[in-house]
């Protein structure tokens, strides 16, 4: 059965990534068919409206959504959009690769954190001049359901699970957080490490190697995950996934980087490696293998765009990927 790929290119360098990552899936043997629809700034100068009820209802009719990256409305469409998918979990690997420069090669991490609630909530208010206050949301339905899929996730790959929070200062808020994480481990007979957040941030530049499956609430996962992107070569080579009931949003955890946007340089990794979380969600675990191995033999070997010290494009990176795919295939057939 075909799978319907709905595909989100956004603005900057969402229209440049997105597409190399559709060109990259149409040179799988994956059983996709691709439909477009807009989002963010371009469509809200036009529209005023940063993400189209149409589109909303298309992401949840979908099997997959491929996103790129929306400018100043990204609050206002990758919230919803998450929401339309059922997500409540945001999954960002971040791990070092073979020919790529990075200040922590051995890191290999995947940040598990919680994406409908906490300070993202929305509930933001300047309630008299001067002064603005947010309201911090956190649910031990949401707490246990992203527990549950923190500890699923790392028990099916045999890691480890660190807890961030701050307790000591959000007694109630991260409390509560904790304390149905405790529940949960309990109920499952799993271990996990419970780490203040400042201090795992420190911990993670000095010796990311200690931790493997990183499980947060919303704001610090956003946080530590991006510093974890500096950790291993910047922010132009880490995938997420936006998953958690039935349909799922894959996306570069990068914005639209307007300072390269329309130079065709952006590096593409990021979203290819997005593209193959899709393919993973979607069972086209050969296809996701083999896409995330021609990903890596490209990072390995070049070309590299210009935030890895290259000076190729995003089209010539990404028809090395292509290219690399059809020489894999070729070799498994072969065999
Ligand atoms: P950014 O991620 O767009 O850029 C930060 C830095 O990383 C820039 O120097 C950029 O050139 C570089 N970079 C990002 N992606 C790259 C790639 N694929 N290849 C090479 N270099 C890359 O973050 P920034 O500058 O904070 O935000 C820019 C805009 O993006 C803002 O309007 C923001 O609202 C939006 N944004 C949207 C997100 C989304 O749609 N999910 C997420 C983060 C930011
Ligand atoms: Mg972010």
């Amino acid at each position: 059965m075909t799978d319907e790929v709905l595909v989100i290119e956004g603005d900057g360098v969402g229209r440049e990534v997105v597409p190399a990552a559709v060109r990259v899936l149409e040179a799988t043997d994956a059983p996709l068919s691709f439909a477009s629809a807009p989002a963010g700034d371009a469509v809200a100068e036009r529209t005023g409206e940063p993400l189209p009820a149409e589109t909303y209802d298309r992401a949840a009719a979908a099997d997959a959504v491929l996103f790129g990256a929306a400018g100043e409305t990204a609050a206002d469409v990758i919230l919803p959009l998450r929401e339309a998918v059922g997500s409540f979990a945001n999954v960002r690997p971040a791990r070092g690769y073979p020919g790529v420069d990075a200040v922590r090669p051995g890191t290999d991490l995947v940040f598990v954190r919680e994406n409908t609630e906490g300070v993202y909530a929305g509930h933001e208010a300047e309630v008299a001049d001067g002064v603005a206050t947010t309201t911090r949301v956190v649910t031990r339905e949401a707490s246990r359901r992203i527990a549950e899929f923190g500890f699923e996730y790392a028990a099916d790959r045999g890691l480890s699970v660190t807890v961030a929070h701050k307790t000591n200062v959000m007694r109630a808020t991260d409390g509560l957080f904790l304390e149905t994480v405790e529940t949960v481990a309990e109920e499952r007979g799993a271990d996990y490490e419970a780490a203040l957040m400042d201090a795992l941030a420190t911990e993670l530049v000095t010796d990311p190697t200690a931790h493997e499956v990183i499980l947060t609430p919303n704001l610090a996962g956003d946080v530590l995950s991006d510093l974890a992107a500096g950790l291993v070569g910047g922010l132009g080579l880490l995938p997420s996934a936006n998953v958690g009931r039935d349909g799922g949003l894959f996306e570069p955890v990068h914005g639209t980087a307007p300072d390269i946007a329309g130079e065709g340089v952006a590096n593409p990794t990021a979203t290819l490696l997005s593209a193959a979380l899709l393919l993973e969600h979607l069972g086209h675990d050969d296809a996701a293998t083999a896409v995330e191995e021609a990903t890596e033999t490209t990072l390995a070997e070049g070309p590299h765009t210009p935030d890895l010290g290259g000076d190729a494009t995003t089209e010539a990176v990404t028809e090395a990927v292509v290219d690399r795919l059809g020489r894999e295939a070729t070799t498994v057939h072969e065999q």
